[in-house]
Order: C-alpha cells, then structure tokens, then sequence
C-alpha cells in the first residue's frame, strides 16, 4: 500500500472541483481539504479555515495539519507567494513559486522571457505613462490589442478593431485595474483560431497535456461581453501537421530560458496560442490550469495526479507519467442569467445527480454552495460545468447537451454552441 498523503487544494472553481475529484482517485489520497471549496468539493472534501491568498496563513495551517501536499488552483495565491511560503514550510506545493508565477502576474516580464527565448509572439511595447501611450495608439491604428500589464481577473486586455476603441482601452487599463494598470502593454493583433495548451512541468522536463479549445464570449456566434469561459472542448481537431510540435517546443523554450534565468518553473504552465498563417504565437502564458480547460483535460487524462503533482515538485516528473486515450470531451458552462454582469444567487439547483448519471458525463461545481438544508444553490456566474466524455466529438458534444437540459435552476444561460465550428473545419474556428 502505498503511503498516504494529506492533501489541500486551493480554489473554488470548476477547475479545482475537476482537480479534488482527479485528485481524490489516487491511491495515495489521503484525507482531503480545500480552501474555500464549493458546493460540490465540499461534498467529497472538508473545509480548511485558511484565507487562500494568504501565505503565512495556508503554510501554518498545512504543517498544523500535517498537510503533505498543497495543491494551488488559482493564480492570486501563486502571485502572492502561497508555494514559497508552503515550500519554505518543507511541504510540498504543486504551483510555481511568485517569481516563476510572473509569467502570469505581469505581461511584460512574460514577454521579455519569450524575448530571450526566442519564442513567436505578438510584436509589443509597453508603457507606463497614459499620454505616451495613446500617442503610440493614435501613431499606429487599430485594429490593435491593449493589456493591462498585472493582474486583472480576466478584465485587462482590450482587443480594439479601431483607433478610437484602442484609445478608450489604453484610458480603461490605465485607471480601472488599479496597480495592475501601473503599466500597459501595446501589442500587434494576431488573427487565426485560438488553442490553449496546458503542460505539468517540474522546472526542466515538460509533459504536455492535451489541446483544448474555450469559448471567451457570452452567446451563439461568439457574440456578446467577455467571460470566464462558457465552453471547451479537447483535443482541438483542426491542428495542421506540426503545430502540436511547435507549441510543445515553445512551451519547453520558456521553462529552459527560466531555469538560465535561475527561476524553477514547477507547476502547470498554461499556453493560450493564436494559430497563425506563420505558425502558433503565444497569446499568454497562465502559471495554472485553465478553467474551464482543466474540466475538459483532467476527465481524458491517465494519470495518478498526486503522484504526478509531487514529481513537478521534487524535480522527478517522466513523460511516462501521463498517458492519453483517443476519446473526446466536450464541457458546456451553466450560467446565472446575467452573467457576466451582475446576476442573483441563491437559487436551488435540480437534476445534478440525474446529468451525472449520464453515460461519460460529470457534472463539476463552479458557482454552487450548500444551504442551511444541504440543498446546493447557485452562488457565482459560472455555476455548473457539463463535461461528457464519448468516442466521438459529435457524441461527447450531444451527451453534454442532453446532459444540461437535465438541469434546472432559474436563470439558466447556456450557449447552444459549444464546439460546432470545429465539427465544420479549421476555416470555422
Ligand atoms: P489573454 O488574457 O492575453 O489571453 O487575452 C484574452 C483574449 O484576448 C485571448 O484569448 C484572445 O482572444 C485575445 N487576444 C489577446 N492578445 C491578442 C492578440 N495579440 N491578438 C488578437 N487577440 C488577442
Ligand atoms: N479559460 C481561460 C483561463 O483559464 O484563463
């Protein structure tokens, strides 16, 4: 038998409710905590009383608790120092350390790794006075692509079609993001179909995990507001030949130029690619896994996860680890009416268990919480996501839906479209 470890796991997302249950099927699962958790964790896990963002807080807990492993789901915690602290602790973490976690935390030191790397990405120049910049943005045109440099809970990036947009953007970025907005990033807009490729590392080798495909925007036809995600799909079909290769040699480029650098990058590192006609460049780095990617990935993976989250750590991670079948996921996000605008809580969720049933589909908590009577209620935008695993993407795809309409809670928005345009063609995408 092999030794059990204590596990907690931070977060209170889809991802982490795919995480805890990826987790929780290890042999070597021991008991399992999560901060903050949500409706659906906190059926299969108990509560950790830690504030997730707080470093000194989490590791005191950890070692309190004889935690063997942290597992950090969001990117907030890693930003702040939650795996140095955890680590410092002599406990192991699965998440990057704060300056490894700058991939993420700030655009412009992303960039000049890649710089250094040599690895393909939009051509930039950032700035951190507003006047400077808007002339640059009126010197250039749209359509063009404005970012906030920290980070801005998915807010801080304005892909403007026209001068005038661009310029409202450069404003927004400089004044609503707060020191996030402290500098501001300028970059060439890239056009194709986007892929996000998402890989365990442990600072040296490089394990990929499958591609997968999100859907950013609110309705059909990808139109309306910016969200979280709404939907997502693995593998993504319409890769030409080589660009798998090629996103996997970048992702190995950067961890390699991090380590000459003197930073271990140990963790997930996320890719989100824009295949170009010149091949993939990178769009962003993320030092976590997607969500809802994560939701799409985990279900198709094999893999003893607690087993491979502590090889990113200790520096032991071996391709073998990790293995893949040939079948398809397809994840439909429920929504609050409203989302992602204001929307109202609270409202009894039906039908969980009878979608869950479903052959191959799981049903994983995002904005759910459990009531004074047990009952799970809405309690964020993102409440639920529908994951069907099938042979066939036009199976996975059907079973998610069918999966859905089994679910009941007033207000519910969903797109009808989830993964349609890949069914027609790397044109559609
Ligand atoms: P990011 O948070 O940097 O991934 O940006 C969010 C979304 O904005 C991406 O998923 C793309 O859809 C879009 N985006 C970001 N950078 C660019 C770019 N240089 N050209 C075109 N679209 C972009
Ligand atoms: N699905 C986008 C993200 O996780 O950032």
């Amino acid at each position: 038998m092999a030794n059990m470890i204590d596990i907690l796991l931070l977060g209170a997302g889809g991802r982490e409710h795919a995480l805890l249950m990826k987790l929780a099927e290890s042999e070597r699962a021991g008991k399992l905590y999560v901060a903050p958790g949500n409706g659906g964790m906190l059926q299969i896990a108990d509560a950790a009383p830690v504030n997730q963002d707080d470093p000194a807080e989490v590791a005191a807990w950890a070692k309190d608790n004889g935690i063997g492993l942290v597992v950090i789901g969001p990117e907030a915690p890693l930003v702040e120092g939650v795996a140095d602290a955890v680590r410092a602790g002599g406990i192991a973490c699965f998440g990057p350390n704060a300056q490894a976690a700058q991939m993420e935390g700030s655009k412009e030191f992303a960039k000049q790794v890649m710089d250094r790397a040599g690895v393909p990405t939009a051509a930039y120049r950032s700035f951190t006075e507003e006047d400077a910049c808007a002339d640059y943005v009126r010197e250039l045109g749209g359509p063009i692509v404005i970012k906030a440099d920290g980070l801005a809970a998915g807010k801080g990036v304005i892909v403007a079609q026209t001068t005038d947009e661009a310029l409202a953007g450069v404003h927004e970025c400089f004044t609503a993001f707060g020191d996030a907005g402290n500098t501001v990033i300028v970059e060439e807009m890239l056009e194709g179909p986007e892929c996000s490729l998402l890989a365990l590392t442990d600072g040296t080798t490089v394990v990929p995990l499958a591609t997968s495909q999100d859907h950013k925007r609110a309705y059909d036809g990808d139109k309306g507001p910016n969200t979280g995600g709404m939907g997502v799909y693995s593998p993504v079909p319409i890769l030409l030949d080589g660009e798998l290769e090629r996103m996997i040699e970048i992702e190995q480029k950067v961890v390699d130029q991090l380590r000459a650098d003197g930073i271990t990058y140990s963790g997930c590192l996320y890719g989100g690619f824009m295949l170009t006609k010149d091949g993939p460049k990178v769009l962003e780095f993320n030092a976590r896994f997607g969500d809802p990617e994560t939701q799409v990935v985990l279900p198709r993976m094999k893999a003893d996860l607690v087993e491979a989250f502590l090889a990113c750590d200790n520096g032991t991670l071996s391709e073998d680890m990790v293995s893949w079948g040939d079948d398809w996921a397809v994840s439909v996000v429920l929504a609050s009416a409203g989302y992602p605008g204001s929307y109202e809580k609270g409202k009894v969720i039906h039908g969980i268990d009878e979608a869950d049933a479903c052959e191959g589909v799981t049903v994983y908590h995002a904005g759910t919480a459990l009531d004074e009577y047990g009952k799970i209620v809405t309690s964020g935008g993102r409440v639920l996501d529908v994951t069907a695993v099938a042979q066939t993407f036009e199976q996975a795809r059907a079973n998610a839906y069918a999966a859905c309409d089994l679910i009941d809670f007033e207000g519910k928005q969903f797109r009808t479209d989830i993964g349609l345009k890949a069914i027609l063609g790397r044109e559609n995408l």
